[in-house]
């Protein structure tokens, strides 16, 4: 018999244990949406169906990583689980120091408040929001420096996360190499559409970096996924395993920070980690007063253990393709039906693009506030507006529209089969030929910084 090559990607495990979905009337999400102050932020889970809010901590773990939690050391100081944490960081991004923290924005807020202060400037390729607030917060600027196709949400390109090398160095002749006390790369770049950044890039932001005595650090909460599209789009990976794309990612630059709620396969956790040794030590010294011990640094043992375990399972070559290929599905379903997608589908999250699909409503009256809000009335679906209420707030108290309005579609990792999926297209398509009819919003109160969480809104009816 001849070999057989299946094309059907299929989930790559099967399920021992379930949750209940929860299924409404349109009356009873009609009455949940106000009282929520038409925010989905503060919408009760339970009045979710499918919930694509974020793809960060709500993922299923496996049964080894289950296995590894019952099996923790919940030691103050010195746990086992912490040097399996410890040692299963190092082996993966090489850098000589570990620093657990609760989540990604803990690692932020250490690495900030250490190595940035007012008059400084941070490039990126595009801050992801709660990094923007801590460089902000320590009184820094944030810059994004993404290449223009980055930019552009139909223009296909297979590394649109790349940061544009010459405006780098450009920055870097305006503003001084004293006052950047780091240049960070997300991969893959969430806010820009879960787009990946090339190896060759990540070598020349690393080169210039060293140039300049610059530290170079990652934020690398889906840098399995970034790995995963590097075998696939560059030229010399296809032979080489995540793994090692990932090693090398890592090879080029001084540290990361890290929500292990991510790429880290965990409901919680996260790490930050650097070589330099005084950047550590102080790093370890703001931790103690702000997260926990250094061997702990606010999580459990359980959690040390989860995440030791889940990195290694987040590049698994079977888990990546099906991860990055049940993606893509929605976003070629969505395609095919001329819906306005950020292309090509991300590795994380398919994102709808709000300005193109709502030409009647102004960037600031958020039309993907308002696809959103459609989305969840329509189907019970849960997504998170990426555009002008998220970004649009400048530090000054003024607004700008938001480089795009996207309505970002993030799945949670091992939890949604095909036929959510399915169901997911048949709510967009929905909402899709009813969309001369969604509502502008105006904002009703809204906090001074990230401001999204806990704004209330109101459609405007004419
Ligand atoms: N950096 C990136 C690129 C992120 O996507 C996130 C979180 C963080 C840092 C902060 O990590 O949540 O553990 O504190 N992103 C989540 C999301 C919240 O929905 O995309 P955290």
């Amino acid at each position: 018999m001849r070999d057989f090559q299946p094309k059907t990607i299929i989930e790559p495990f099967r399920i021992r244990s379930v949750e209940p979905v929860h299924f409404t009337t349109r009356a009873q999400r009609e009455a949940a949406l106000q009282a929520a102050g038409y925010n989905p932020f503060l919408l009760r889970a339970d009045d979710v169906l499918i919930d694509l809010l974020t793809d960060s901590g709500t993922g299923a773990m496996s049964s080894r990583q289950w296995a590894g939690m019952i099996a923790s050391d919940e030691s103050y100081a010195g746990a086992s689980s912490f040097y399996r944490f410890e040692a299963a960081v190092r082996d993966i991004t090489g850098f000589k120091h570990v620093i657990p923290t609760h989540q990604g924005r803990a690692a932020e807020n250490i690495l900030f408040t250490t190595i940035a202060k007012p008059g400084d400037v941070i490039p990126n390729n595009t801050h992801f929001d709660t990094t923007r607030a801590h460089v902000e917060h320590s009184g820094a600027e944030a810059r994004d420096l993404v290449i223009a196709e980055g930019r552009q949400p139909r223009l296909i390109h297979p590394f649109k996360g790349n940061m544009n090398i010459d405006a780098l160095e450009e920055t870097i002749r305006t503003v001084g190499r004293e006052r950047i006390p780091a240049i960070m790369l997300t991969v893959t770049n969430n806010s820009g559409g879960g787009q990946p950044v090339s190896m060759a890039n990540v070598r020349a932001v690393s080169a210039v970096a060293r140039q300049h005595g610059i530290p170079f650090l990652i934020d690398a909460c889906r840098f399995a996924e970034n790995s995963w599209f590097i075998k696939m789009r560059e030229e010399g990976y296809a032979d080489k395993t995540p793994m090692e794309i990932a090693k090398e990612l890592f090879s080029y630059a001084d540290g990361c920070t890290m929500s292990a709620k991510k790429d880290g396969m965990a409901n919680i956790g996260g790490f930050l980690a650097v070589n330099d040794d005084d950047l550590a030590a102080q790093c370890r010294n703001l931790e103690i007063l702000t997260e926990g011990f250094p061997t702990y640094g606010g999580m459990a043992g359980y959690d040390l253990e989860a995440i030791a375990q889940g990195l290694y399972e987040a590049l698994d070559e079977n888990y990546l393709r099906y991860r990055i290929r049940s993606i893509a599905y929605l976003g070629d379903r969505l395609i095919e039906a001329g819906v306005p997608i950020v292309q090509p589908t991300g590795g994380h999250a398919v994102y709808l693009d709000a300005r193109a699909m709502l030409p009647h409503i102004a960037p600031t009256q958020y039309p993907a506030w308002s696809l959103n809000n459609a989305l969840y009335l329509i189907g019970g679906v849960r997504g998170v507006e990426i555009g002008t209420v998220m970004f649009g707030m400048q530090p000054d108290g003024t607004e700008l529209p938001a480089s795009m309005d996207l309505v970002r579609l993030a799945f949670p990792r091992r939890t949604y089969t095909q036929s959510h999926v399915d169901y997911l297209a048949e709510v967009i398509l929905e909402v899709f030929a009813q969309r001369a009819e969604l509502p502008p919003y105006k904002i009703v109160y809204q906090a001074p910084v990230l401001r999204h969480f806990t704004i209330r809104l109101a459609p405007i009816t004419s």
